[in-house]
């Protein structure tokens, strides 16, 4: 575990003793993630190549001494929840809920504190943080050996059945199995990884926070998860490919096969950009597996100008940042990072006008968009969950 989260489990544990009088039997600590390329690719079973970075959630867990699951949140406040019937009821306390049944706790009460760095709804995954740190920590709490991946799945199933997100799996994948200044490729087809160089030498990576709050819950996201399966399905039946096509195939294939099957022009370009995407993942991998900034900064671009035109998921505000930056001495390349429609962004910049270049962005951000926004360089990509005994 790294000093950041060393020292946020210490104020997590000693928060928990002055909360309930006792310390917690477990602790379970993940990161938030960003995703360097392969947007909205991985519900149809595409690439996605995310990675860590450095802020996180802490959830403290111990035997409940009430009748009921107790909780205490840094950021939320309290809150009790019943033990036997855990039902989702649209606050706060549901994705700690959601964790608590999908970790086989009914009817066994416990007490949870959650502090986090990690700020909610910036689009840095802050709910799978918050899912795969208190899965782990009630998993260790019962005793029960567990490895990354299948904190992971679990938290994936809480979203998908329990809270209602149909979301693919790139978050809680990111934050559970995440490794130290690399990024992982993910094949959400199989869910197979291999690591990737996340370092550019040279360079640094900067996560912007755009002040405009997201969350998924929201219906945006869910409307495009149905209406890309849709143009899929549509596609198979239509011309006989197989449901994987959007792997394999180039923009100009799939603009064709999407004439055959006599799809709008919007699943169309839903489609192209999930092809397209798909191809950039690989092409990031090499980009950066060379060192090479300038294809890096390229596929950024593009990448979040087919997330803008063809998936329609960024706004004019978001844009005109982009744009911008395009301007700033330093700036490599700069794109939107996870769902879209406001949350958070990532640029490369050159290290050695990186300090200028945030000033800049930071500028135009709280004058253009949100006075909340804020702009975070990454000194090290993070590794993933982990968990502590006190
Ligand atoms: C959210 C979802 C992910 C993924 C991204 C878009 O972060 O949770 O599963 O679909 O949006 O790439």
């Amino acid at each position: 575990m790294n000093d950041v989260a060393a020292g946020l489990v210490e104020t997590t544990v000693q928060r928990y003793r002055q909360e309930y009088g006792v310390p917690p039997g477990a602790v379970g600590c993940a990161p938030g993630r960003v995703n360097l390329i392969g947007e909205h690719t991985d519900y149809s079973g595409g690439y996605v190549l995310p990675a860590a970075i450095p802020f996180y959630t802490v959830v403290a867990v111990g035997e409940g001494q009430e009748a009921v699951n107790r909780l205490s949140s840094s950021t939320f406040g309290k809150t009790t929840f019943p033990t036997d019937e855990i039902v989702r009821r649209g606050t706060f306390d549901d994705y700690v809920a959601g964790a608590v049944r999908e970790a086989g706790l009914t009817g066994r009460p416990v007490d949870l504190l959650v502090h986090n760095t990690l700020p909610p709804q910036a689009g840095l995954s802050s709910s799978a943080s918050l899912l795969v740190a208190a899965l782990a920590a009630l998993a260790e709490l019962q005793q029960k050996s567990w490895r990354p991946m299948d904190v992971a799945l679990a938290a994936r199933r809480v979203e998908n059945e329990f809270i209602g997100v149909p979301c693919g799996f790139m978050d809680q994948f990111a934050v559970a199995c995440g490794r130290e200044d690399r990024a992982l490729l993910l094949d959400c087809r199989d869910n197979r990884f291999i690591e990737v160089p996340a370092v550019v030498p040279g360079h640094r990576w900067l996560v912007v926070y755009s002040g405009v709050r997201r969350e998924l819950a929201s219906g945006g996201y869910k409307a495009r998860v149905v209406a890309l399966k849709g143009a899929v399905e549509m596609v198979v039946q239509r011309t006989g490919m197989t449901a994987d096509f959007l792997r394999y195939h180039t923009q100009g294939d799939v603009a064709e096969l999407a004439g055959r099957a006599s799809l709008s022009a919007q699943d169309t370009d839903l489609m192209r950009h999930v092809c397209a995407e798909n191809a950039r993942v690989h092409a990031m991998r090499h980009a950066l597996e060379g060192g090479d900034a300038r294809a890096v900064g390229l596929l950024l671009q593009l990448g979040h100008r087919s997330l803008s035109r063809l998936f329609g998921v960024s706004t004019p505000q978001l844009d005109a940042l982009v744009g911008y930056a395009a301007t700033v001495t330093g700036v490599v390349g700069m794109r939107l990072t996870g769902a879209g429609m406001g949350g958070s962004l990532i640029a490369l910049v050159r290290e050695d006008s990186a300090g200028q270049a945030g000033e800049r962005i930071l500028t135009f951000v709280r004058e253009n968009l949100s006075p909340d926004g804020s702009v975070h360089p990454i000194e090290r990509f993070s590794g993933g969950v982990e968990t502590w005994r006190p």
